[in-house]
């Protein structure tokens, strides 16, 4: 195993939250988006009547309808809305992330361009471009940050690789005269990053458990990949590749997760391999 897999500290602060609301309101609740990108884990709220919901469908909830802010954040003007409907707002954003959010909201004010080191269509990136209505630039390649002002901001996703922030900082410092720079990506990511590139070195095959849509599993997916050839990326132990598992060349396997994964599914995988 990977020193560090699984859970980071926010999605499990999300998580515990959510069930703790339930508890105490006893009627359905509603994500704004799913709270974490695992379908088992999503299965699971449902059956504890925690739904997810897009943010079109705001609209159709009712005064003290409550509604869970998931650990991604949300832009600001999505937060008057739900205080316009008056809803119950349970806010489960990591606050690794809020504290962006205050980053990027004092810049902008303070007439800074705000450049975000990330993937544009990746809710916490869509989320903290709210903060500075809507006019980050995004991007980590010279291409897409072809346009920054003399005076910028930067700050990255939380789930960005290091080396990516590197170069994206390195073009602007060469293009840009005034820079205040905050290295944002979560120690979190760092850590289980290292930990499974160095795993990944020593095995003949590499596991990598978590969503497929999840951002920083795929991340962690490649990073191994580029490591060790035989690495597969699975969401549950139904998707174990038993064809791989049978290469009687395959004698060491490395397994990790991404920070959306339960240890329940990384259990149930250990145990299949055993
Ligand atoms: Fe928060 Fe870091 Fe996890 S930003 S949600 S603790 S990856």
């Amino acid at each position: 195993m990977a020193d560090k897999s699984g859970f980071c500290f926010g999605v499990k602060r999300a998580v515990d939250l959510v069930l703790k609301t339930q508890q105490k309101y006893k009627k359905p609740i509603y994500t704004l988006g799913p709270l974490i990108h695992n379908n088992d884990v999503i299965e699971f709220l449902k059956s504890k009547d925690i739904y997810s919901i897009d943010i079109e469908e705001i609209e159709n909830l009712k005064k003290d309808d409550v509604v869970i802010i998931r650990s991604h954040g949300i832009p600001l003007c999505i937060f008057e809305r739900l205080r316009i409907k008056e809803l119950k707002i349970i806010d489960a954003t990591c606050p690794y992330v809020s504290n962006i959010h205050k980053k990027v909201k004092k810049y902008h004010e303070l007439g800074y361009q705000i450049v975000i080191v990330g993937d544009k269509d990746h809710p916490e990136v869509t989320g903290i471009n709210g903060w500075c209505e809507n006019s980050a630039i995004i991007g980590k390649d010279e291409e897409s940050l072809n346009n920054i002002n003399n005076k910028v901001c930067v700050v990255s996703q939380t789930t960005e690789k290091e080396i990516n922030w590197q170069k994206a900082l390195n073009y602007i410092i060469k293009n840009s005269k005034e820079i205040v720079a905050f290295n944002t990506i979560c120690s979190a990511t760092d850590i289980r990053q290292k930990s499974a590139e160095n795993l990944s070195k020593i095995v003949d095959t590499m596991i990598v458990i978590g969503g497929k849509h999840s951002s920083n599993t795929t991340k962690l997916y490649e990073i191994c990949k580029n490591n060790c050839k035989y690495t597969v990326h699975i969401e549950n132990k139904k998707e174990l590749p038993t064809l791989l598992l049978e290469n009687k060349d395959i004698n060491t396997i490395g397994i990790t997760a991404g920070a959306s994964t339960p240890d329940w599914i990384i259990q149930e995988v250990v145990n299949c391999l055993k």
